[in-house]
Formats: C-alpha cells, sequence, structure tokens
C-alpha cells in the first residue's frame, strides 16, 4: 500500500530556490509514495509535475467576495490545487484559527473538490495534564461537525503535537501508535468510516521508516525544505 507524504514548505523558500527545488524533485517518481507538496501560495504554479500533487497551506471559507488578502478554495481548484492543509498548529496558534473556522474551511474545500488534510495535536500543557485524548476528541468532533461519512475518503488527519513541530523530538513509535488508533477510532465511532492517519513533528530520515510502520503516512516540515534531503526521506519511505 502506498504511504503518504506531504512536504508542507510553509513560509521557507524563496522564489530562486523553488526553481531549483522543482528542477530537482520533477526528476524523481516514486511508485509507493503518494506525494503532496504544499509550497506557499504564490509558488504554487511553479510545481508542474505528473510526479505529485500539489495542495496549499490555507484557505478562506468565502467562495469569492470583498476579502482583501484571502484566497477561496474554488480560486484554487480553479488553477490546479487538489490538496489544501487545514488547521496547521501554526494558524491555530498564530492566526487564532477555531475549530469552528476550520469546520468551514473543510467544507468550502469539500464544496469544491479539493481533499482536506485535517492537522490536530495537542500541545505540551495538554499532554501533561493528561489531557490528550479529549483535546483529539473535541478537534476531530469540531471540525468536522455536519460532515457526511461519504466525505471521509477526502480527507486526511494529520496528527502533529505541537511540542514535536519543528524540534527534533519526534514521539516514539509506541506513542505515535497508540494516539493513531485512537484518532482512528473516533473516526469510526462518529463516521462509521475510516480515514487515513498521517503523524507530523520532527520526520527525518532517521525516524520516518518506524513512523510509516503504523500510520498512513507522514507530513514533513523542515526535512522537505531541501529537495536533495527530501527525496532521500522518500526514498527510505518508497522501500
Ligand atoms: P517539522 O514540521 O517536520 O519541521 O517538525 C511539521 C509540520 O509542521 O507539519
Amino acid at each position: 500500500m502506498s504511504k503518504i507524504v506531504v512536504g508542507n514548505l510553509k513560509m521557507s523558500l524563496t522564489k530562486h530556490q523553488v526553481e531549483d527545488y522543482v528542477s530537482i524533485i520533477n526528476k524523481e517518481k516514486f511508485e509507493n509514495v503518494d506525494l503532496i507538496l504544499c509550497p506557499s501560495f504564490i509558488h504554487i504554479l511553479m510545481f508542474n509535475s505528473k510526479n505529485y500533487s500539489v495542495g496549499a497551506q490555507n484557505v478562506f471559507y468565502e467562495q469569492l467576495g470583498p476579502y482583501t488578502g484571502e484566497i477561496s478554495a474554488m480560486q484554487l481548484k480553479e488553477i490546479g490545487v487538489n490538496y489544501v492543509i487545514i488547521g496547521h498548529s501554526e494558524r491555530r496558534t498564530i492566526f487564532n484559527e477555531t475549530n469552528s473556522i476550520i469546520n468551514k474551511k473543510i467544507n468550502a474545500c469539500l464544496d469544491n473538490n479539493i481533499k482536506v488534510i485535517l492537522c490536530i495535536g495537542e500541545n505540551k500543557e495538554q499532554k501533561d495534564s493528561n489531557e490528550t485524548s479529549n483535546v483529539l476528541k473535541k478537534q476531530i468532533e469540531e471540525a468536522l461537525y455536519g460532515i457526511k461519512s461519504s466525505n471521509l475518503q477526502n480527507i486526511i488527519i494529520a496528527y502533529e503535537p505541537v511540542y514535536s513541530i519543528g524540534t527534533g523530538n519526534a514521539l516514539t513509535k509506541d506513542e505515535i501508535k497508540s494516539n493513531i488508533l485512537y484518532i482512528k477510532s473516533i473516526i469510526n465511532n462518529n463516521f462509521n468510516s475510516d480515514c487515513k492517519v498521517i503523524y507530523g513533528g520532527s520526520v527525518n530520515k532517521e525516524n520516518a521508516n518506524d513512523i510509516i510502520d503504523v500510520c498512513d503516512g507522514i507530513m514533513v516540515g523542515k526535512m522537505s525544505n531541501d529537495a536533495k534531503e527530501f527525496i532521500k526521506l522518500l526514498s527510505i519511505v518508497n522501500m
């Protein structure tokens, strides 16, 4: 079974760096990897190979109108975007995105035939006070409120514990396994359906193999920013 790999490029690359990145990554094809590259909005059209899908890192929930600075799901679909990352912890914390805003964004994407990568995850304080299960359940149930079971096939859940993002400290294989199983059980109980669940947070060449063993794929931030290094990581997942 193919594994999903999402490259979350965040706001990390300049135009020139993206030109180099694309020229390197476009030469690669991985049989056992569903690669989804998510650059900044302004670089999306530079990613133009059939070897991967292109995703955006954010979206606004309205379709068209007086929303200065925003970009809609309809506009993204028009330029060939097939995925959107929604609810990343950086958006929840820096831009105050709530589960209810996230729910509206998910609906906007599904209405425009765009697949959703929904990020959830507890922070350190919540983990330390044994709140992880409650936090994950609330994030899932509120973000997916009113979503039809048939749409679960268009949603990937990315489990990203906030304290492991960008820190070099991924969770252990056992921790990831038990939280992924828990997330799958919530989906099953609420929707009577399956959903792909991937892990994100300090994934690298050393831990990728162990991690993909216990989930449907990975979301990679820092280690996806250098095309050559990312290709090495992708080769490990492709094995
Ligand atoms: P990281 O980021 O791989 O740099 O930890 C992951 C993410 O934010 O999705």
